[in-house]
């Protein structure tokens, strides 16, 4: 396992066409009070910066890598944007190949405060309590690199091939992180898109969700964050969650570049 406290535009510390998997979730421009990034900048400038990360993310990947993009629907505060459209859009224009979009349905209702003009055709606002997970691939969808050795079990590919995914979100206290996924998410993908063994990348990695799913399932794990105190976080995670899972030590290297 392998946490890099480095910015993902500029690291170093992935070599090209390595990764099996990406399992990630951006910043999502939506004001949240991160440490170390500023997410209220326009949609031109977010989009932009969408662009240039989701471009190292495609070298990184092996020829038959997937992509798993965690992202909204829609953005509703400062202007309707359909962000899981438009993001889709710059992927496929960088080289990536479109798979499939799981609607991951939070059931998380008491979000809700907007309703625009309330019970009046004037303005009403519509919102839809789900995110989306895009599967996208670098060239061949067929994978053929890897152990061979799949871990999902029956009734998990069943039910995670239907496309809508209901669980719930985890809690930003609990975790000591703003904006946490559940294990749920990248263990779902990490099953269903790599092999027992593969190298998994999280390029957002803020708590460490994805490594320690990925630490779960015997799969290597590699992170990035741009905050000292997430990769800290992470590292604990790390730690705890495999140590309760009774799981073989995990390794934390920490990116030369900076010092922890
Ligand atoms: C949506 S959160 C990821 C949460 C993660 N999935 C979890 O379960 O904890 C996005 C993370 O991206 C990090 N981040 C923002 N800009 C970055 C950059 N340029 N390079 C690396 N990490 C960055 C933030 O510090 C934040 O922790």
């Amino acid at each position: 396992m392998k946490i890099v406290f480095d910015d993902v535009i500029s690291t170093n510390e992935i070599g090209n066409n390595n990764i099996d998997l990406i399992v990630t979730s951006p910043p999502y421009n939506i004001d949240i009070k991160y440490n170390n990034h500023n997410d209220k900048i326009s949609y031109e400038d977010y989009l932009a910066f969408s662009k240039n990360w989701m471009m190292r993310c495609f070298e990184w990947l092996k020829d038959d890598g997937r992509f798993c993009l965690n992202i909204p629907l829609d953005k509703n505060k400062g202007g309707q944007q359909s962000v899981g459209a438009d993001l889709t859009r710059i992927a496929k224009e960088i080289g990536f190949k479109y798979h499939s979009t799981v609607i991951w349905n939070e059931g998380n209702i008491s979000r809700r405060t907007a309703w625009g003009s309330w019970m009046s055709a004037a303005a009403p606002y519509v919102i839809a309590p789900v995110e989306l997970i895009v599967i996208l691939y670098k060239n061949s969808w067929k994978k053929t690199s890897g152990s061979k050795i799949s871990d999902i079990k029956k009734n998990e590919f069943l039910e995670w091939t239907n496309g809508v995914w209901t669980f719930q979100g985890e809690s930003k206290k609990r975790i000591g992180h703003p904006t946490p996924f559940p294990v749920e998410l990248p263990k779902r993908c990490i099953k269903l898109f790599s092999f027992v063994g593969d190298t998994v990348l999280d390029p957002f990695l803020g708590s460490g969700t994805t490594l320690v799913a990925a630490a779960q399932s015997n799969r290597q794990g590699i992170g990035i964050d741009i905050d000292k105190e997430y990769c800290e976080l992470a590292k604990q995670r790390l730690t705890n969650e495999a140590n309760i899972f009774n799981k073989k030590l995990v390794e934390v290297q920490i990116s030369k570049n900076k010092v922890l």
